[in-house]
This record gives structure tokens, C-alpha cells and sequence, in this order.
């Protein structure tokens, strides 16, 4: 009989049952001095081998516009992706802190939409907290607003993806005194909002540095230098599957782009010589 394809288990009352790691056990780890890992996940086999790997915590990120999409910015990623894209996570690696990002619209319009979106996200998925992108006044109140109904929020700054068309495309932000002090503002108004850890994109490694000594939640960088609390990375780049994205900051700790073509070219090679399927696997 042919063996059934193990699937992830699903939301049963076993699952509910967890002890899941909680934000407040992520902002104490990088009190005590340990370096935060950050890996985003999109899916639930990937987030099986993420977890497993032993990252602190899996970024449902709204990158999954450009990695699985294939669109050229996160703006087309809508609350269904994510939500689809977040309970695949969920599934996969049902003991791991999952965050996932809000795309656009769905937090900036009113904080009311705010509410019920993170709050649709953490129901539907499984998710611990959401992430929010931006600084101002407005966004700090919703983060404020989202927190007040139990959902943690970790905040994202420097270049910020959704505000691509505005920032002209992704470049370093906070260079100079005055973009390097709003900075830090931003991160000050966010800390008191009561998000539980920053997300640091593109920022000189300096600038970095100064915001984390001078908050008292995590930072997490990418493309923000060695200072941070903790260092994300998107699960394709680290991996080398997306080989056609060097960006100065990426360390690649694998080349899968290379072994995924080489599999397929030798599976098309035994399929062609009729080497493969042989009797061995065979019915
Ligand atoms: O969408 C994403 O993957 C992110 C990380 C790059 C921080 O926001």
C-alpha cells in the first residue's frame, strides 16, 4: 500500500495545548545578552526546517510578494496572503514565535480597519504578534491601539518596503544628523507605543547602534550593521535560492539555486535515459 504523505498537524485541541514562546520571552532573551535570529517562512515545510534550524522567531514576512509572487514590490501582498501564507507557518511549526507583517492598507487607513485586520491575523493564523511598518505619530497610535487589544506588535523602520514609490527604492536610510535623529525619534515614539522589538532596515550601522543602546526593547536588523539586538534575514536569500539578489548586506549560507537546478537537470537526465523510475521504485 502506497505510504500516505505525512502532512504538518493541524489546529487540534493537542495544539492547543502548546507552550508557545511569547514575546516577552524574546525581548528577555536579548535583555540577557543573547543575539536574536530572525528567518522569515512563507510556507509550512520551510517553516518545519526554520524552526528546527533554531531561529528565535519566524517573519511571516509580506516579502512574499517578490520571493513566491514574483512581483517587484510588497504592495500587491493583500490580508489573505498573509493570512493564507501565516497559517501554513503555523502548521508547519506549530511551537515557534510567528510574526506576521500587515501589508499595506490594511493598518494605515483607520485604526478601527487596524484592529480588526491584526486582530483577523492573529485569530486566523495562530500567530503571536503582527509587524507594522513606519514612525510617525499616526502609525505609534495604532500600534498603541493594536497592543491595547492584546495583539504585540513589533514596528519596522529605516527603509520600509511599502513606502517604496515614496523613499525612491531601496536605499539606506538615516544618513546625516537630521534623518539619523527622526530615526531615533521614531524608535522612542514606537518603544512608547508598546511595540516589543524594531525591525532596523537599511540603516547605517552607527545610526543602528545608537537606537539600540537607547531603547530598552530589541532591534532587529537587516542591512543595519553588527549593533542590533538580533539580525533577520529573508529564508531565500540566506539560502541562496534567490541568486539573482546580492545585496551588500547579504551573507548567503547556502547556494541552493545551484543544487535546485542541478537535482532537476539529474532528474531530467534519468527520466531521459530511462534510468529512473528503475525496479527499486517501482509498484
Ligand atoms: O517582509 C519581510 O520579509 C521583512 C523583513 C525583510 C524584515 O519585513
Amino acid at each position: 500500500m502506497m505510504a500516505a504523505r505525512k502532512s504538518a498537524p493541524g489546529p487540534t485541541a493537542a495544539v492547543a495545548a502548546r507552550r508557545r514562546p511569547t514575546v516577552a520571552e524574546f525581548r528577555d532573551k536579548a535583555a540577557r545578552g543573547e543575539r536574536l535570529v530572525v528567518v522569515t517562512a512563507y510556507d509550512a515545510t520551510f517553516a518545519r526546517l526554520v524552526h528546527e534550524g533554531g531561529a528565535d522567531a519566524l517573519l511571516v514576512g509580506d516579502s512574499l510578494g517578490n520571493v513566491i509572487a514574483g512581483h517587484a514590490t510588497t504592495l500587491p501582498v493583500t490580508l489573505d496572503h498573509m493570512i493564507y501564507h501565516g497559517a501554513a507557518v503555523r502548521r508547519g511549526a506549530p511551537d515557534a514565535l510567528v510574526i506576521v507583517d500587515m501589508p499595506f492598507l490594511t493598518y494605515q487607513v483607520s485604526d478601527d480597519r487596524a484592529l480588526l485586520n491584526c486582530g483577523r491575523v492573529v485569530q486566523e493564523t495562530g500567530a503571536q504578534a503582527v509587524k507594522l511598518e513606519g514612525g510617525s505619530t499616526a502609525i505609534a497610535r495604532t500600534i498603541r491601539a493594536v497592543v491595547d487589544l492584546g495583539v504585540p506588535v513589533m514596528g519596522h523602520l529605516g527603509f520600509t518596503p511599502q513606502s517604496e514609490h515614496a523613499l525612491g527604492g531601496p536605499r539606506v536610510q538615516g544618513r546625516g544628523a537630521t534623518a539619523a535623529a527622526r530615526l531615533l525619534d521614531d524608535a522612542r515614539r514606537l518603544e512608547d507605543a508598546g511595540a516589543f522589538a524594531i525591525v532596523l532596515e537599511l540603516v547605517p550601522a552607527a545610526v543602528a547602534e545608537t537606537i539600540t543602546a537607547a531603547v530598552a526593547i530589541p532591534t532587529i536588523g537587516i542591512g543595519a550593521g553588527p549593533h542590533c539586538s538580533g539580525q533577520v534575514l529573508v529564508l531565500h536569500d540566506l539560502l541562496g535560492l534567490n541568486d539573482t539578489f546580492s545585496p551588500k548586506f547579504l551573507k548567503r549560507y547556502a547556494a541552493m539555486a545551484d543544487e535546485v537546478r542541478g537535482a532537476v537537470r539529474a532528474f531530467g537526465g534519468d527520466v531521459r535515459t530511462g534510468t529512473y523510475p528503475d525496479a527499486g521504485h517501482s509498484f
